[in-house]
């Protein structure tokens, strides 16, 4: 007998011959164990992350995962085709538990009938079995004899064609496995709890830092967050406008805001740079659960200081801004504003990722606002820009009048110069008041450039104030960047000059590509650590706090800090010339270091992040805690706060 006869023969017996894997030869026996094998490992690698969450999908990606080491070693060891055809029959019936659990939802699970997130661990399960699917079943096909080649030159070239695919596959399968496990070993918490509570000592609820009852004058809104359509598309909106409605009170106000969530889903309301009591301070995970949709949570403080604010959506941050959930929180001081004109310019980019289109106060068009010649206008720019990887801050230009910059993040500067055609660099969640004089005719515009620092360019729209012809257009390569730290004239500063600092904490800002929240990202690290790894900055009611961020990344990092002021100490170990800076975010460039420091003067859990939306969904969060806060909520899978 030949020995493809012999092969042939042996085809539906189970004696372990050679004869086996010669028929069974041609490129599909390894790959289907291997990605058998591969789909295995990452199970594995899922399991204590379940066991945890839920047992009984830990036990049961365990039982999965030892079945299919067996169904590997048996296509390796025993290749029959009634194994292959079970194979096949089983992946498939794995694979199809998988796409329900992704779209309908499984009837038993941590959360019944409810979709399960997408993650790279199961998208690479899923690759690895749709393909093991395939070749188990063509493996079910009665095997061709093989057929020897006349001259040996051909069969060498076959021999050496079918080890190098054999190479690249295992090659393949070895990346798509890695990156599933490694995920899988690096999943999104599932119940973290930010408290600074230690066992043994007492501790404050954030639920009690609240609002004392007073006689304040209350004003009351509504919020209403829901699907709406804006600017021809579909949006998240408050109260169907994008932005959303403009809060205008004044100081010593009490400003009481429900929030109504028609959304699809769970959301919450921050005060971005408002000092609040913390429980009001809308962050998930922290201070409050996710208002789930249908639900609705009243905000309540005492409005401290005068300025230009703004309110977004602390839930999926990064997801839920972008779509139109913000707006402008206006804090006039108690003898009224000042100005002829008082316009709110909020820069925003609609909808989700990279791709949204820039927007001023929701309009993708060129922006009209009225003014009358010799009125004196306040201009209140509000950077609500998400921001991409490089996260530059938006460049603006003022022509047609002198101007003043009156403000940053709402707090006045000191003796303000009068300025003429700049770039005003203003950082992701940053606000510039500018205020000018219209001339006796003609427009005053703002232009931005498009974030590129090295060769600015216009962005396709402009804001344009008053009747006539517009100014000229300058030349933008070649005009200054304004330069906060020389601005204005020197005033007392208690803080930023305090004798000796109580807390000091140097922020090394690293970004490095690795595995996080089950999937690749590039890493934003504090200090060696990414959110909720980051060590949190323990302080005491009354100490003063010095910060020093140092940017070891290309990119730049408004990095903001809840409920507190910052008052800027040094730029790259210079100290500040001009007028003294208060700031809720301090705009870090690349390879730049920032000295901050301000008063632990409002108890609570606080975060301190970058305000490029996508860094910090990428982990640059940490906190800065008051000694002894606890907190019952919690962040990550279960509860389903995600903050960023
Ligand atoms: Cu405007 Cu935590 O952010
Ligand atoms: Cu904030
Ligand atoms: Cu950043």
């Amino acid at each position: 007998m030949s020995t493809h006869a012999q092969a042939v023969h042996a085809i539906g017996t189970v004696t372990k011959s050679s004869a086996h894997i010669a028929v069974y030869r041609g490129g599909r026996l390894y790959p289907a164990a291997l990605l058998t094998a591969g789909a295995a490992a990452i199970h594995f690698a899922v399991v204590p992350e379940h066991l945890h969450e839920y047992w009984p999908f830990g036990i049961f990606f365990l039982l999965l995962g030892v079945a299919q080491i067996a169904v590997a070693l048996a296509t390796l060891l025993l290749p029959n085709r009634l194994l292959f055809a079970g194979a096949a029959a089983g992946t498939l019936a794995v694979l199809t538990l998988w796409v329900v659990s992704r779209t309908t939802g499984l009837p038993i699970s941590p959360l019944p009938g409810r979709p399960e997130m997408l993650g790279a661990p199961d998208l690479m399960t899923a690759v690895l079995e749709a393909v093991a699917v395939l070749l188990f079943g063509l493996l079910t096909r009665p095997p061709r004899p093989l057929h020897r080649s006349a001259r040996p030159i051909w069969r060498v070239v076959r021999a050496g064609l079918g080890a190098g695919g054999l190479l690249l596959t295992t090659l393949l399968i070895g990346i798509v496995t890695t990156v599933g496990v490694g995920a899988a070993l690096n999943p999104m918490p599932d119940a973290l709890n930010m408290g600074s509570a230690v066992p043994g000592r007492p501790a404050i609820s954030v639920n009690s830092l609240k609002e004392a009852p007073g006689v304040q004058p209350v004003k009351s809104f509504t919020l209403t967050a829901a699907v709406g359509h804006a600017a021809g598309q579909e949006v998240w909106a408050y109260n169907g406008t994008v932005p959303g409605p403009e809060l205008r009170v004044r100081v010593g106000d009490r400003l009481r805001v429900t929030l109504i969530n028609h959304l699809p889903a769970a959301t919450s309301i921050h005060w971005h740079g408002v000092r609040l009591p913390n429980a009001e301070d809308g962050v998930v995970g922290v201070t409050q659960d996710a208002v789930p949709p249908g639900g609705t949570f009243t905000y309540e403080f005492v409005v401290k200081d005068a300025g230009t604010y703004w309110y977004h959506s602390h839930q999926d941050t990064m997801q839920q801004v972008p779509r139109g959930l913000y707006g402008a929180l206006i804090v006039d001081p108690p003898d009224g504003p000042h100005y002829d004109r008082d316009y709110v310019v909020a820069l925003g980019n609609l909808a989700a990722g990279f791709n949204g289109r820039f927007t001023v106060n929701g309009s993708p068009n060129d922006v009209r606002l009225a003014a009358q010649p010799g009125e004196l206008v306040r201009l209140r720019v509000i950077n609500a820009v998400p921001g991409d990887m490089a996260g530059s801050p938006e460049l603006l230009t003022l022509t047609g009048a002198p101007y003043t910059v009156i403000a940053l993040d709402g707090h006045d500067l000191h003796e303000p110069q009068v300025l003429g055609p700049l770039l005003l660099p203003v950082g992701a969640g940053q606000r510039y008041d500018l205020a000018f004089r219209m001339p006796a005719g003609g427009q005053v515009r703002l232009l931005d450039a498009q974030p590129a620092v090295a060769q600015p360019t216009l962005r396709p729209i402009a804001v344009s104030l008053g009747e006539g012809v517009g100014p000229a257009q300058p030349n933008l390569s070649t005009l200054p960047t304004f330069d906060l730290t020389s601005y204005g004239t020197p005033a007392p500063d208690p803080i930023a000059t305090h004798a000796g600092f109580d807390v000091s904490a140097d922020l090394h800002i690293q970004s490095a590509a690795g595995f996080r929240d089950g999937t690749i990202q590039l890493i934003h690290r504090l200090n060696g650590q990414a959110a909720p790894d980051t060590a949190p900055v323990i302080v005491h009611i009354g100490q003063v706090v010095r910060l020093r961020f140092i940017n070891e990344t290309n990119e730049y990092h408004p990095m903001h800090l809840h409920g507190h002021i910052f008052a800027i100490l040094s730029k790259n170990a210079r100290p500040l010339t001009g007028s003294p800076v208060h700031v809720d975010a301090v705009l870090v460039g690349p390879h730049e270091t920032w000295e901050v420091a301000f008063p632990a003067d409002n108890p609570g859990l606080w975060m301190l992040h970058c305000h490029v939306l996508l860094h910090a969904a990428m982990g640059l969060d940490m906190m800065v805690n008051y000694a002894d806060i606890a907190t019952p909520y919690t962040m990550g899978t279960l509860s389903g706060n995600i903050s960023e």
